[in-house]
This record gives structure tokens, sequence and C-alpha cells, in this order.
């Protein structure tokens, strides 16, 4: 619907200013419109830098499964994820978590550097999420074990676009100054009070993995009471 209408205009640039999942950027991508996606999240930056900005053209697939399949057979190690979120919080099953330690500190070890880095990453984060036990937000995990959550952690290959884009991560009212002239420009802001940098830490952190202090029962990121991490556009006052 989106893709249609940029479409319709002969679009031939558009910018996606909260990109979250990067969704609607990949659409636009895939009609063969130069996007820039931007969002002040990590996980979000990493999810545009594989699906966006990555040419799907100059990946060496077979690099990349082998690099999948290597994390994928990596013993289990505890670390702060299985610590944090397994046990001290229950979103994930430690079985799951030890191998969620083990995968990031290789993907950081291995590849920082490469060309990989941001869809190794995103296979993770898919992978993670596939195994959580929660409602989809990160506020609470269920009481009882999602039925999902038993299954084994498993990387798989994301599905690369053709093509380029960009990716940019901050502040959308200071950053849009920065994003050249486009013939479309969708926003799709936060619609309510709840922040997507608390609702989603577990992903912030895995992606950042910074290992920082924590709070609470939800084992949230200690600098959510920090004001750089809110947003304007929560509120009903700043946002316009
Ligand atoms: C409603 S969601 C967007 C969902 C997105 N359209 C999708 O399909 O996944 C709002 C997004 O705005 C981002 N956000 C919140 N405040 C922001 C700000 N001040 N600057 C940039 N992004 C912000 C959040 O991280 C979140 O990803």
């Amino acid at each position: 619907m989106l893709g249609d209408i940029a479409m319709a205009v002969g679009a031939r640039s558009a910018v996606d200013v909260f990109t979250g999942t990067t969704r609607v950027a990949q659409e636009f991508k895939r009609r063969g419109i130069h996007v820039t996606a931007l969002d002040c999240a990590t996980y979000a930056e990493v999810l545009a830098q594989c699906y966006v900005v990555t040419d799907a053209a100059s990946v060496d697939k077979d690099e990349l499964s082998e690099a999948v399949a290597a994390l994928n057979a990596l013993p289990g190690k505890v670390g702060y994820f299985t610590d944090t979120f397994c046990v001290a919080s229950r979103y994930f099953q430690p079985k799951n978590g030890m191998r969620v330690d083990a995968i990031r500190d290789a993907i950081e070890s291995g590849y920082r550097t490469s060309a990989l880095y941001p869809i190794l990453l995103t296979a993770l984060m898919l992978a993670a999420d596939r195994v959580d036990s929660t409602t989809g937000l990160q506020m609470a995990y269920l009481k009882r074990w999602a039925p999902r959550a038993l299954n084994d952690l498993e990387l798989r290959a994301p599905e690369l676009l053709v093509g380029d884009g960009a990716a940019m991560r901050g502040d959308a009212s200071t950053l849009i100054d920065d994003v050249p002239a486009v013939d479309v420009a969708y926003l799709d802001p936060p619609y309510n009070q709840h922040r997507y940098f608390t609702n989603y830490h577990v992903w912030e952190t895995l992606m950042r993995w910074d290992a920082p202090e924590h709070y609470g029962i939800a084992c949230k990121r200690i600098d959510s009471h920090d004001d750089s991490t809110h947003s304007p556009f929560n509120s009903k006052r700043a946002m316009p």
C-alpha cells in the first residue's frame, strides 16, 4: 500500500523517519526507491544496516551461510545475557541465553569490521525473538514459559534486498535536518507515552553489548532513567 503510493507519485527517494523494524523502508527499497531509514534505537539502526544499507548483490552468500552455520554450532556459555535475561529474569530459557552469550561474543570478536556484522546481528536478534517468552513487548515476561521458548535458538540468514540505502541513528527532531531532500517522507512516530527504549530494552542491550546495570523485575537498563533516552515524541505536550 505505502509502496503503491510511493510508486504512484513517481518517488525516486524516500525517508522512513521512525523506521523501527524497517519494514516500510524495505518496501520502498524493494520498489527501487533510495530510502534513508532513521530511528533513535540501536537495534533499528542494525536492522537498517542489514536490510536497507546492505546491497544483497555485494554479499558472498556462501560466506554468509558458513558464518551462520559456524555460529549455530557454538556451544553455549554463561555470560551477562544468561545471568540477566534467563536467571535474574525469565525472557529466555538458560539453554538459549547461553547460546546468545556465546554467539554475540563471537560476532563481536570475529566480525566487528566485516560487512557481515549487521547481517549476523540481525540473524541473532531474529533468532532470539523466535524463542522469547514475552507477548512481544519487553516490559515484562510471561509467568509461565511460552511454548516457543522451549525451542532451540537457531540463526537463519536474513533475506537481503538488492540496492542501496542509508541508515541514521538519533533524535528525529534534530537529525531530520541532515536528511537530503526526498520525494516521499513516511512518519510513524510513537503514539503514546510508552517508550520504545524500555519496551525493547533486551534488543537494545543485545545490539550494544554493553552489559548495563539494570533495575527491577524486568531488568531494564539503568540508563532508561537518563534524559538522553527519553523521546519528545512520547509526550502529548512535547510532540507537536
Ligand atoms: C510506531 S514505531 C515505528 C514502527 C515502524 N514504522 C515499523 O513499521 O516498524 C516508532 C519508532 O519511533 C522511534 N523513535 C521514538 N522516538 C524517536 C525519536 N525522538 N527520534 C527517532 N526515532 C524515535 C522508536 O524507536 C520506534 O522505532
